[in-house]
């Protein structure tokens, strides 16, 4: 597997473009699977995850090409299958969002059951009980997830569970729903930017959906929908790391084609922490300013602080003077990252979902990426640390940050990946 190499304490400088947001294309992609028709998805970023995705759909019957660097055609008129065997879903849990359009599609669906992760166990109670809901038998038969339906019915649904609203749960019941008869109420549902991507393509196809964002989605149903054409909203989540690396670095970075609308929060913890924050027209720049203070974050469903973006600004609080606290609610066992944080020479002290980071110096070492976000942490500890930082098995990474390495170059990064 590849590595990178990064050669830190050397301020970044410019600007980088945001790509298309992963975690909205694997759930639009699966809504191609909805009607046999023809779509096209644009700013779909070329990504390991989007890839399985696509191969997924290719294996279940639809035609998939490149246009161009970012633009998708989809054709779904000849998918014949509903069963997403277990040697694609083991890749990718997010695969479980096939669950949803073939259910409504073919009114049976037939999903490995995905496992647990490095994150923690991530069960998919609330996506099976939403189905359930609606009228559909589910089984679990030899680890796979089995679901039929004579019929499906709109119904009352609270999906929010003990760590609040399901981001591809409220993915999977909005597409299992467009066609169920009368109204199907989402309580508890997840308000993520990408749900209301997802929304929107749905909507684009002929679905009835009102309440995007909010946590009530109400849809009701309709016989048949459509073709469509939509540009995927940018990523979040790629656009707080590109702004990390700026401020970790101690160094001034714009990130471009991003909402400011879509961080509020991790804005508002920048501002609170010191970093000096300018609207560009395009997007965000970041400065960071003389006297950094620490902070404290709970992580919160969406528009509270993204656990997505918890690893990086640990990594960027090791360098911040002073104590700093963050709770993670919605994962509390992702710090994985911690441990090989602490090879670097960080001062973390974790108690359950609790981290303690007393900030001061990184030096570089040999370290481990372990999941997507975890790597992130990793890469900008090593802009930040002192000598050279080797992050290997970066296969981890190239999930979810499109060129990474070419993309912190371009800002004066000295980093390079080791083909192993
Ligand atoms: C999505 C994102 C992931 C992000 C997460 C939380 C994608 C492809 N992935 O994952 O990057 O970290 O949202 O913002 O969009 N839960 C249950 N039962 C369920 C479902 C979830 O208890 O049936 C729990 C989970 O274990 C977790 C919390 O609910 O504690 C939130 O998980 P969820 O929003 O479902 O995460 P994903 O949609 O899988």
């Amino acid at each position: 597997m590849d590595k990178i190499v990064i050669d830190g304490l050397c301020p970044l400088k410019g600007k980088v473009k945001v790509s298309g947001a992963k975690n909205s294309s694997l759930p639009l992609i699966a809504a191609c699977l909805i009607s046999p028709s023809k779509f096209i998805l644009k700013n779909i970023p070329r990504v390991i995850d989007v890839h399985t995705m696509i191969k997924l759909l290719v294996a279940l019957g639809s035609k998939i090409e490149w246009l161009s660097e970012d633009t998708l055609s989809i054709d779904s008129t000849n998918v014949k299958k509903w069963r997403a065997p277990y040697q694609m879903v083991s890749k990718m849990r997010a695969s479980v969002c096939v669950l949803g359009p073939l259910l409504t599609r073919f009114k049976k669906a037939e999903v490995s059951y995905p496992g647990g992760c490095i994150i923690g166990t991530r069960p998919i109670d609330l996506h099976l009980k939403g189905l359930m809901r609606l009228g559909a038998d589910i089984q679990l038969k030899d680890g796979y997830v089995v679901a039929n339906a004579k019929e499906l019915n709109g119904a009352s649904i609270y999906l929010a569970g003990n760590f609040g609203s399901t981001v591809l749960g409220t993915a999977n019941i909005m597409m299992a729903s467009v066609f169920a008869k009368g109204d199907t109420t989402i309580e508890g549902a997840a308000c993520e930017p990408e749900v209301v991507d997802l929304g929107n393509l749905l909507i684009k196809m002929g679905a009835k959906i009102q309440g995007l964002g909010s946590p009530t989605i109400t849809v009701t149903g309709v016989k048949e929908l459509h073709g469509a054409e939509h540009t995927i909203i940018s990523d979040r989540i790629e656009a707080g790391t590109y702004l990390i690396s700026g401020i970790i670095s101690r160094g001034e970075v714009e990130v471009e084609d991003i909402d400011p609308k879509l961080l509020t929060v991790f804005i508002d913890k920048l501002i609170e922490c010191g970093v000096e924050v300018t609207y560009t027209g395009r997007g965000i720049k970041v400065k960071a300013g003389k006297d950094l203070k620490s902070l404290e974050i709970t992580t919160l469903p969406y528009p509270g602080f993204p656990t997505d973006l918890q690893a990086q600004m640990t990594a960027f609080l090791t360098t911040v003077p002073g104590i700093s606290f963050i709770h993670e609610k919605i994962y509390p066992d992702r710090f994985m990252h911690v441990a090989e944080l602490l090879r670097m020479g960080a001062k973390i002290m974790r108690e359950g979902p609790t981290t303690m980071i007393q900030g001061g110096e990184l030096k570089g070492a040999p370290v481990m990426a372990s999941d997507l976000r975890a790597s992130a942490a990793l890469v900008l500890a090593g802009l930040a640390a002192k000598g050279r930082t080797e992050v290997n098995r970066v296969y981890h990474i190239d999930r979810g940050y499109p060129k990474i390495d070419e993309k912190l170059a371009s800002l004066g990064a000295k980093i390079k990946r080791v083909k192993e």
